[in-house]
């Protein structure tokens, strides 16, 4: 049973589809994509811990629906996206007797959404996919925009593919089995849309945070939705990453980045995590540089520590480590000439490329931060 369905088309020309955001969405998902099926044959993609969850229902749906289907299971987490798991995917989906109108339904997080959908970018030079994202940090941010990819020993999401899918269903039920660090996690990409563009959708995450991370529904279907139409809006006009619109979404991420690498990109420190503490340091960066109040940096780090994100250096054991961060920035693709591209907030809201930062400001800046 459903309830109130929420509604948005990400416009892009012959590759538009639409993102549904409500409880109970995966339990109909057979009805959903029925109309977009080409052939009556899906292949569902999902991991060991979502599976025990949330498979059965969509798997219900798939009959009820009278679409035949068959289910793959990875092992979970971010070990699972790298080639040897994405070549033994591939000859599993392929021993299917595929088409090109078969249908892949991803049902799961970031990896297997990722992993996924590279695979339907390349399964026969396409083929359709679905997303069924069950982590917040899925149905806000990588379900959404067509990006899609594995690791290879040189780095993470070095080999993929802009693939956009047919359609989303963001099942806000879904998370209540999700741990509440992984929640967390999510919830600071959401915080981010607030911060870039919003400053409205801010000010109420801060009065309604701790409604949304309580998973109370109607506010979490509006964090989630707001959150997709800006991410949806963005990728409108600028799908393949080439103008700054997009690179706004990069947020917290260069400085989130380098805590992730210096933390080794595992249970230390989650990804959204650091991109929580990543942002409330491109604040404090932002004021020693005179660009943005002290009243609106005070103001991010207190909701990310109220919500029980990381908000300070010390509190993840890198304060003092500013030569190691600085070098960490500095493998970043981002970086030209000792210049570091960052995004910066002007205000809570509005936020900017700034192309030229320099890196001694950078380090004299994370020398003195706490
Ligand atoms: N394509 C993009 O644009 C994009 C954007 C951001 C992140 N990503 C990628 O996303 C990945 C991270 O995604 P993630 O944070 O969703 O991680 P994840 O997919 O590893 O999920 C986190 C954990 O939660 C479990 N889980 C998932 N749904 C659950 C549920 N409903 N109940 C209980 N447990 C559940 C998973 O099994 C896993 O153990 C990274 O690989 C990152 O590179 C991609
Ligand atoms: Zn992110």
């Amino acid at each position: 049973m459903t309830g109130s369905i929420e509604q948005l088309r990400v416009e892009l020309g012959e590759r538009a589809y639409d993102i549904l955001i409500g409880r109970g969405l995966i339990g109909d998902a057979g009805a959903h994509i029925m109309p977009l099926m080409r052939r009556k044959q899906a292949v569902v993609v999902t991991d060991e811990i979502v599976a025990q969850a949330l498979v059965e229902p969509l798997q219900q749906s798939l009959d009820a629906a009278g679409i035949a289907h068959h289910t793959i299971v990875l092992p979970p987490g971010e070990g699972t996206k790298d080639l040897a798991h994405f070549g033994r995917l591939v000859d599993e989906i392929l021993a299917c007797n595929i088409e090109r109108g078969t249908m892949l339904v991803a049902l799961g997080g970031g990896v297997v959404g990722d992993i996924a959908g590279f695979a339907a970018a390349t399964l026969l030079r396409g083929i359709d996919f679905v997303q069924l994202p069950t982590t917040l940090l899925a149905q806000v941010d990588s379900s959404v925009g067509g990006k899609t990819a594995i690791n290879t020993a040189a780095g993470k999401n070095l080999l993929g593919a802009f693939y956009q899918p047919r359609l989303v269903l963001a099942d806000t039920g879904a998370l209540a089995t999700l741990p509440r660090r992984e929640l967390l996690a999510g919830y600071a990409e959401i915080v981010k849309y607030g911060l870039i563009a919003d400053r409205a959708f801010f000010d109420w995450l801060d009065g309604e945070g701790e409604t949304v991370c309580a998973l109370e529904p109607a506010a979490v279907s509006r964090a989630v939705l707001t959150s997709c139409r800006m991410k949806a809006e963005i990728v409108a006009g600028d799908e393949r990453e080439t103008g700054d619109a997009r690179a706004l979404l990069n947020f917290g991420h260069t400085f989130g980045h380098a805590l992730e690498a210096e933390t080794g990109f595992g249970d230390a420190l989650l990804h959204g995590e650091a991109v929580a503490l990543g942002m409330v340091l491109a604040f404090d960066f932002a004021v020693q540089l005179g660009i943005a109040s002290g009243q609106d940096a005070t103001r991010v780090r207190y909701h990310i520590a109220r919500i029980g994100l990381p908000s300070e250096l010390r509190a993840v054991g890198l304060a003092g480590k500013a030569d190691r961060l600085l070098a960490h920035m500095g493998k970043d693709k981002k970086v030209r000439d000792g210049r570091i591209t960052l995004i910066l907030p002007r205000q809570i809201g509005d936020a900017f490329v700034m192309r030229e930062a320099s890196s001694e400001d950078l380090r004299a800046f994370l020398a003195g931060a706490a």
